[in-house]
């Protein structure tokens, strides 16, 4: 399969929420999560928005078709990655993983101090993924107040707070 990454343009804004529907298809593997793969996603409206205003890359199919994207959003010096969605036809190809790495190379290029995101402890294609990539899970003293209001939020939302976790990867 051959795929390129690229940063979103605005005509892609459309695609994106038929992709995080997909992906989160994922989360029927666990009986507890498995609403999630029916919760709301982000609407193509807000995906523009991200696209025009933030930092959004998605991963373009030889056809022209997308089959996954990662937005993120530079809060002071650091990126915080909202949403990395890979659909379901499409994982376990490496997209996922190379969409992570453009959200690094730019972070190292924009010189900024690190990445964050919020995530599931015991999925394995949540925390530990990224800690392969060097992301650190951040104890509740090492996190900032920014990542705790994300964790907050996510709680009222109905995600069990004691499988979620901040990460921060440093950027050398
Ligand atoms: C997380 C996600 C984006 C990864 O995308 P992907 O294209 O499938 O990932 P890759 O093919 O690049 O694989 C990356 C790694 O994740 C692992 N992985 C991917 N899917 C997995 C699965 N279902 N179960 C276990 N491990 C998995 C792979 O083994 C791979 O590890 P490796 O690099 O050591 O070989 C994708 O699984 C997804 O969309 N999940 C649902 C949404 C989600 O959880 N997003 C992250 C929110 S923080």
């Amino acid at each position: 399969m051959t795929f390129a990454i690229r940063r979103a343009h605005t005509s892609d804004a459309a695609a994106l929420p038929a992709i995080e529907r997909s992906a989160a298809a994922l989360f029927r593997n666990d009986p507890s999560l498995a609403w999630l793969a029916d919760a709301p996603v982000t609407d193509a409206g807000q995906h523009l928005h991200a696209i025009k205003t933030e930092s959004v890359w998605v991963a373009e199919l030889a056809g022209g078709a997308l089959a996954g994207f990662l937005s993120a959003e530079q809060i002071d010096n650091q990126l915080h990655i909202q949403e990395l969605s890979v659909s379901q036809h499409f994982q376990g190809q490496g997209i996922g993983r190379k969409l992570l790495l453009a959200a690094i190379e730019h972070s190292r290029e924009r010189e900024l101090a690190g990445l964050t995101l919020t995530t599931f402890r015991d999925l394995p294609w949540n925390a530990p993924f990224y800690q392969r990539f060097g992301f650190e899970i951040l104890s509740t003293a090492e996190t900032s107040p920014r990542l705790l209001a994300i964790l907050r939020q996510e709680i009222d939302h109905g995600l069990p707070g004691e499988r979620r976790c901040a990460m921060c990867l440093r950027v050398p």
